[in-house]
C-alpha cells in the first residue's frame, strides 16, 4: 500500500514551489520540523511513487520530473491543495473493496477527506447488492470518506452531488457530455461509464459518515470492454480514442465533488442550487421508466427529483416517490 504522509507532502510542495531549482535538505529539516533521516526516507518514498527527485550530496534535492505513474498518491495530494478531499490518499495494488477500507477508517474516527484507491478490486460492490467488476488495467476505483454537515434525510443528495461532479469533470476535461441517470449512473450512448455507491451511518439528527464509492472505466480498451460484457459498459478510452491520465481526471472530479458538497453544507440555498442543477442535467426526467423496488416493478413517467433527491414517478394516474430504487429507461436508445 502506498500512503501519503505530511512529511512527503511537505517535501513535494517545497520542491514544486521553489524557483531556485534546488531545495537544501537543511531548509526541509527546518521547515518540516523533522530529522534529516526522515527527509531522506520521505524522498526515497516519493521516488518509489515514480516521482523523479535527484539527491545532490551536501546540496539538497531537485525535482526532475513529474510522476510516471498516474495514481501517485503524493502527487495527487499536492494537486488537491486547497480541496478538502484527498487528504490523505491511500493506494492499494489489490483489495476486496475500497468501500470496506474507507468504512473501517470511518469507524476508527478518521477525518473526512480520506480517499482510498485501488488498481484492482476482488469483490467490488455495486448498488442493490450487485458486484462491480474491477479488473486492473487503468480504471478508477475510489472511495471518499465524508463527514458531511447535512441532515440525515438529505444524505441522498451527496450521491447526486457525486454524479454531477463526474459529469462536470468529463465535460470540462474532454468535452464529453454524458447522461446522468437517476440516481447517479453516468452513461454514454446508453452504456455505463461510471457507477456510484454511497453508504452512510447516521443517527436521527446527525450523519456520522458517508462513504462515496466511484467506479469509473477509464483506460479499458475494446477487448476488455467486450470481456466485461453483459452490463454494456463504456470507457473514456472508447469515447475519446486515447489513453487518459487517471490522476488528472481524479483531481478534477474530487474538486468538483468538493465544490458541490460545500454548496450542500451551506444550508437551504445551497441545497436548492444542487437540486435544480441536478434536475437540469438528469436525463431520467420526462422519460418512461421501469422502477424495480423491493416490493415489485412499477412503470411510469419520471416527473421530478425532490428536495431530498428522491425520484417522483407518475404511475397509473398517481405520483409515487422512490428514495432508492433501480431505474431503467424504457427507451434506452435515447440515452
Ligand atoms: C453501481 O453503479 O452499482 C455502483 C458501483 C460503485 C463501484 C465503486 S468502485 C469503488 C467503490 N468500491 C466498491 O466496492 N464499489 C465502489
Amino acid at each position: 500500500m502506498q500512503k501519503t504522509t505530511p512529511t512527503k507532502i511537505g517535501i513535494l510542495k517545497r520542491l514544486l514551489s521553489t524557483t531556485a531549482g534546488l531545495v537544501p535538505s537543511g531548509e526541509l529539516v527546518e521547515a518540516l520540523g523533522v530529522s534529516r533521516q526522515a527527509i531522506w526516507k520521505g524522498v526515497e518514498s516519493l521516488k518509489a511513487e515514480t516521482i523523479g527527485i535527484e539527491s545532490l550530496p551536501n546540496r539538497g534535492y531537485r525535482l526532475n520530473h513529474p510522476p510516471r505513474y498516474d495514481l501517485s498518491p503524493s502527487w495527487l495530494e499536492c494537486m488537491l491543495d486547497g480541496c478538502q478531499l484527498g487528504h490523505p490518499i491511500l493506494l492499494f495494488e489489490s483489495l476486496d473493496s475500497t468501500q470496506e477500507i474507507a468504512k473501517d477508517a470511518a469507524r476508527q474516527g478518521a477525518p473526512g477527506g480520506l480517499v482510498v484507491l485501488a488498481e484492482e478490486q476482488k469483490s467490488g460492490r455495486g448498488r442493490m447488492g450487485r458486484s462491480w467488476l474491477s479488473p486492473t488495467g487503468g480504471n478508477i476505483y475510489a472511495s471518499v470518506l465524508l463527514r458531511p454537515n447535512i441532515p440525515p434525510m438529505k444524505i441522498q443528495l451527496v450521491n447526486l452531488a457525486a454524479g454531477l461532479a463526474v459529469q462536470s469533470a468529463l465535460q470540462g476535461l474532454y468535452d464529453v457530455r454524458c447522461s446522468l441517470k437517476w440516481p447517479n449512473d453516468i452513461l454514454w450512448k446508453g452504456k455505463k461509464l461510471c457507477g456510484i455507491l454511497s453508504e452512510a451511518a447516521s443517527e436521527t439528527d446527525r450523519v456520522h459518515y458517508a462513504v462515496t464509492g466511484i467506479g469509473l472505466n477509464v483506460n479499458l480498451d475494446e477487448a476488455q470492454l467486450l470481456e466485461a460484457g453483459a452490463d454494456k459498459p463504456s470507457s473514456i478510452m472508447e469515447i475519446t480514442g486515447r489513453e487518459t491520465s487517471r490522476g488528472d481526471l481524479l483531481v478534477r472530479l474530487l474538486k468538483e465533488f468538493w465544490g458541490n458538497l460545500s454548496m450542500l453544507e451551506q444550508g437551504q440555498e445551497g441545497v436548492s442550487r444542487i437540486v435544480s442543477l441536478y434536475r437540469e442535467r438528469c436525463s431520467t426526467l420526462g422519460k418512461e421508466v421501469r422502477v424495480l423496488t423491493d416490493t415489485g416493478i412499477d412503470y411510469g413517467i419520471a416527473e421530478n427529483v425532490t428536495a431530498e433527491g428522491a425520484l417522483q414517478v407518475g404511475v397509473d394516474g398517481s405520483t409515487r416517490v422512490y428514495a432508492a430504487a433501480d431505474v431503467l429507461h424504457v427507451r434506452a436508445s435515447e440515452d
